[in-house]
């Protein structure tokens, strides 16, 4: 309980200051690109098309925006890329912003943005979504310093779904979160594939990782 009022008045504040450093200038860190851009030409096949649209939910920092950039972008010829965070102003200890550090990340990217706001704002139908690591369970969403009121994961799932024209893929923490999000994907009644284990040997992280593909 405590802990919730702490999220909940941390959250408020920097949502409504911004505060921030300006102008991040990093080393661009790949690790996270390349292993996004390897499990979409693994698992997500598509169609070349004149005109893409995607949207990437949770996009924290998005330093992973390049992996999905030059993978949608090889199979169109104008690609629209949208990446939407809730919690856009939470600090690094470097005092930016995870705004700021995604303005670095997608400057000089043609068709990209970076919209700090909540999924549930967003009205746009896409092509494809890309949602890496819902929140399906609370405890992890707590960890991450998020107030409990934006715990929804049925009411995110149906507003994703509502939102996508083709095609969806959904990747998950563990195996217990893989089968919390097959339970949420049954009671929405939205049509799945479970790929099982996404395996990548780009992969840097230590837990294994889950994906379901949702089509339109
Ligand atoms: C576990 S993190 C995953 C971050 C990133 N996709 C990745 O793979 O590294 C989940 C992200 O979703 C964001 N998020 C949670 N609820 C959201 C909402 N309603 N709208 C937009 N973003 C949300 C969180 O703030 C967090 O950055």
């Amino acid at each position: 309980m405590f802990n919730d009022f702490k999220n909940t008045f941390d959250f408020y504040i920097r949502s409504c200051t911004k505060f921030s450093r300006k102008n991040y200038q990093g080393k661009i860190k790949t690790a996270e690109s390349d292993y996004v851009f390897d499990i979409l030409t693994k698992y997500f096949k598509i169609e070349f098309q004149e005109n893409t649209s995607v949207l990437d939910i949770g996009s924290k920092n998005w330093a992973y925006v390049r992996g999905e950039y030059n993978f949608f972008n090889q199979s169109c010829n104008r690609l629209l890329l949208d990446g939407v965070e809730i919690d856009a102003y939470r600090l690094y200890s470097n005092l930016y912003s995870r705004y700021e550090v995604a303005k670095f990340y997608i400057k000089e990217l043609a068709g990209v943005n970076y919209y700090p706001d909540d999924l549930l704002n967003i009205k746009t139908k896409y092509d494809y979504i890309i949602w890496l690591l819902p929140f399906v369970s609370i405890y992890p969403l707590k960890k991450w310093g998020l107030p409990e009121k934006y715990f929804m994961p049925e009411k995110l799932l149906l507003h994703a779904y509502s939102l996508l024209n083709k095609k969806m893929l959904i990747i998950n923490q563990g195996e217990d979160e893989a089968e919390i999000q097959k339970s949420l994907l049954d009671k929405a009644e939205i049509n799945y594939t479970f790929l099982g284990e996404i395996i990548s040997d780009k992969s840097i992280f230590k837990n294994k990782r889950y994906g379901y593909l949702v089509a339109r």
